[in-house]
């Protein structure tokens, strides 16, 4: 049940391992070419993980979710080191094909930098409550708006952000790249943080 989810703001050093894998199995097709293989690219997001960039849902106490969002200007996956971890050329490697991928910080707006809930705890409103949190935190940040990417190759996700009330504030694609990341084109989506709280979905 939904009233069983609590979400807060970071995660413990033992769930780290359990956050990045949730994360890693929802963007990996898109993380992986920045990497030398699936376990090295798994094994750097796990270390780069800022917790202070995360909400998290727990069902039972365990992790289901994850909201990544842009503080300080960093993303929820950049905590450094990675030229320590992969070497001069992997961590070349990193932040070139990554780059395409990085978003940057828009004044008086809460960027989402990742939102993914467990596969096995889909379409149980997880998803819908970490945006619900995601507002209240852009609301005790003062900020204005909550804003995300979504991917044309994700029409569903799309979807739900629509009903919340999120519209189109701007678009792009990657062009040649496309092959690359397994996406071409993307929309970036907004919401004011005092826009009315969407309808709940009927039971
Ligand atoms: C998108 C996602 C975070 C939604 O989380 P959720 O807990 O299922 O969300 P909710 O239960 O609150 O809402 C579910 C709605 O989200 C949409 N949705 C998007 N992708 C979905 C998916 N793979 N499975 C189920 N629902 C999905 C549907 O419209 C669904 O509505 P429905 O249940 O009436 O069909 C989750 O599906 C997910 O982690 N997907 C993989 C990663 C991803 O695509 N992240 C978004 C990047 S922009």
């Amino acid at each position: 049940m939904l009233s069983s989810v609590e979400i807060t703001r970071g995660f413990t050093a033992p769930e780290r391992d359990h956050v990045a894998a949730l994360y890693w199995e929802a963007f990996g097709r898109k993380l992986r070419p920045a990497f030398r293989d699936a376990d090295t690219g798994r094994a750097e997001v796990a270390a780069s993980l800022r917790p202070g960039n995360v909400l998290v849902a727990r069902r039972d106490g365990r992790v289901v979710g994850v909201c990544g969002f842009r503080s300080g200007g960093a993303g929820a996956v950049s905590g450094g080191g990675t030229r320590a971890r992969l070497g001069l050329l992997g961590a070349l490697r990193a932040a070139l094909v990554l780059a395409p991928l990085r978003r940057g910080d828009v004044p008086g707006v809460l960027v989402l930098d990742g939102l993914c809930v467990d596969a096995g705890h889909r379409s149980a409103g997880i998803g819908s409550a970490l945006l619900t949190a995601a507002d209240a935190l852009a609301r005790d940040l003062g900020l204005r708006a909550v804003q995300l990417t979504v991917v044309d190759t994700n029409p569903r996700a799309e979807a739900l952000y629509r009903r919340r009330g999120y519209t189109e504030v701007g678009h792009g694609d990657l062009g040649p790249l496309a092959g690359v990341y397994g996406f071409d084109r993307y929309r970036t989506l907004r919401r004011p943080v005092d826009a009315p709280s969407p309808a709940r979905r009927p039971a």
